[in-house]
Formats: structure tokens, C-alpha cells, sequence
């Protein structure tokens, strides 16, 4: 390994022990590498590339951008251009992995483990904390009141909700809905990244401050850091607050709605 592979990969390591994740996975080396994607995906640093590449830090290594395989014209608004691609991992390689988790404290709480859903090939990702009371009980995100919310806000984008995916920062609902602490998330937090690299979407939605903090490591209060793009490897992120907060503050709703407007203009740019 050369020295500026090696300190790419310390970099990442040290990036990935800041937001409390010690421990990496490797898959079996991909058969083939396409060309367009990560200039990381050389030689010896398939370990890099396995990783999610948020990129918050002015030095985590950026990917080059993902060749489209067809004219821009002919795409579905709503679904990401499937470029030639290496070998990647499917949600269902995933939530079979995660099988019937009992990693952290919350398996013991939970009825039903919320690994995601929606569109598999979604240009955009909504990531929230965790399941609730009516999506433990349902099996799938954001069925509850916030959920509703959600709905509606993509519904005034002209999004449908099936043409989106969505999930959350943890798979297993809190006890009393507290916020996910640190270690549960440190846990979980490798399937969302695994989640995310497997639909390549164009854009990640932030639901709330742990999903914040979780993707891009931002720890400033949401009213600062909210409303804006930030990179999250070749993809961009969306950073807002959580429909559960704008429930609590009504008055609020209109950051959320002027947020989701930067998505639709983002999506149609
Ligand atoms: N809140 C979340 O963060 N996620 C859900 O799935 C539901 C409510």
C-alpha cells in the first residue's frame, strides 16, 4: 500500500472512530471495476471503497462523479440512470444479513425490525431516527403521524411516496421513543451506509440530527445546519429537521416545506 493510499484509509478510519464506528467489514474483491467509479477502487483499497464516503470533512476523498449510461432526456425523474456498475450488495443481501438482529439493546424492545422501503433504484433517500410506536408495529417507516406528515410534503413536491425510498438512522424503535444513543447507532448505523451504497441515490435526505450526525458527522444545531446541500460521496445530502419536530411546532412547517421545494428543484435541476 502506497503512503497516500495509507493515509487515505487512516483519514477514513480516523473520520469513522469520530462518529463512534470501530468496526469495518470486507467484502470478497468485486470480479470486475468499471470505469467511472471511485478513483479509491485500485490496487490494494477495495477496503475504502466498502465504506460509506460521506464527506463533511474537507479531507475525506471525494469519488468521481458516476457515468450515465443514457441521455439525462430520457430518464425517469424519479429513478437514478443505472450506470455500468461493479458488483454491489442488493437491500435484500442486506436486510438478510441483518436477519433477526440482535446486535444492540433494542432488539429486546422491538416487535418488528423496520429495515426501509420504497423504490430500490430512488434518486432520493429520506433517513430518519427511528422507528416509532405505529412503524414498530407495522414493520415499515414513517406510517405514524410523522409519517402522514412526510406523505404530505412530498405529495406538495410532486413526489409520490412509492418513487422515494425511506428508512431510518436505527432498524429497532427506541423504548418511549427516546432518541437512539450512541452506541445503538454505532451498531446499526453500517446497514443505513450498506442501504444507501446499494441505491446510489442522488440525494440523501436528513431527517433530524441523528440522521444528520450519522451521515455527515455534523454535530451544530439543525436551525443552522438545515436547508442545505452538503456532499455525501458522489451523491449530495439534504440536511432538515424531522417531521416529528415541525408535529411539535407547527409554526415550523414552513422550513420543512421550503426544504423539500430545494429537493424538487434539486431533482429537476
Ligand atoms: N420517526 C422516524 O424517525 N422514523 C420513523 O420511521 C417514524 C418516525
Amino acid at each position: 500500500m502506497d503512503d497516500r493510499l495509507r493515509n487515505e484509509l487512516a483519514a477514513w478510519l480516523e473520520f469513522y472512530r469520530e462518529l463512534g464506528i470501530e468496526d469495518f467489514y470486507r467484502r470478497p474483491p468485486a470480479p470486475k471495476i468499471e470505469a467511472g467509479n471511485s478513483k479509491l477502487e485500485t490496487g490494494n483499497s477495495k477496503l475504502v471503497t466498502e465504506l460509506p464516503i460521506p464527506s463533511a470533512r474537507p479531507e475525506a476523498p471525494k469519488p468521481e462523479p458516476r457515468a450515465h449510461a443514457v441521455p439525462p432526456q430520457a430518464l425517469n425523474l424519479f429513478e437514478t440512470p443505472q450506470p455500468a456498475r461493479r458488483e454491489r450488495e442488493t437491500l435484500e443481501q442486506i436486510r438478510a444479513d441483518l436477519g433477526d438482529c440482535q446486535r444492540c439493546r433494542l432488539a429486546s424492545g422491538r416487535k418488528t425490525i423496520v429495515f426501509g422501503q420504497g423504490n430500490t433504484r430512488a434518486q432520493v433517500v429520506f433517513v430518519g431516527e427511528g422507528p416509532g410506536a405505529d412503524e414498530d408495529e407495522q414493520g415499515l417507516p414513517f406510517v405514524g403521524r410523522a409519517g402522514q406528515l412526510l406523505n404530505r410534503m412530498l405529495q406538495s413536491i410532486g413526489i409520490k411516496r412509492e418513487e422515494v425510498y425511506i428508512c431510518n438512522v436505527v432498524k429497532c424503535r427506541p423504548p418511549g421513543n427516546r432518541t437512539p444513543e450512541r452506541d445503538e447507532i454505532e451498531t446499526c448505523s453500517p446497514f443505513l451506509f450498506r442501504q444507501i451504497e446499494a441505491i446510489r441515490p442522488r440525494l440523501v435526505c436528513c431527517l433530524g440530527a441523528p440522521a444528520v450526525k450519522t451521515l455527515l458527522g455534523l454535530k451544530e444545531g439543525m436551525l443552522k445546519i438545515r436547508g442545505r446541500f452538503y456532499d455525501y460521496g458522489a451523491a449530495k445530502a439534504l440536511a432538515t429537521v424531522h417531521p416529528a419536530y415541525v408535529l411539535r411546532n407547527p409554526r415550523e412547517e414552513k422550513i420543512l416545506r421550503e426544504d423539500f421545494e430545494k429537493i424538487r428543484d434539486f431533482l429537476r435541476a
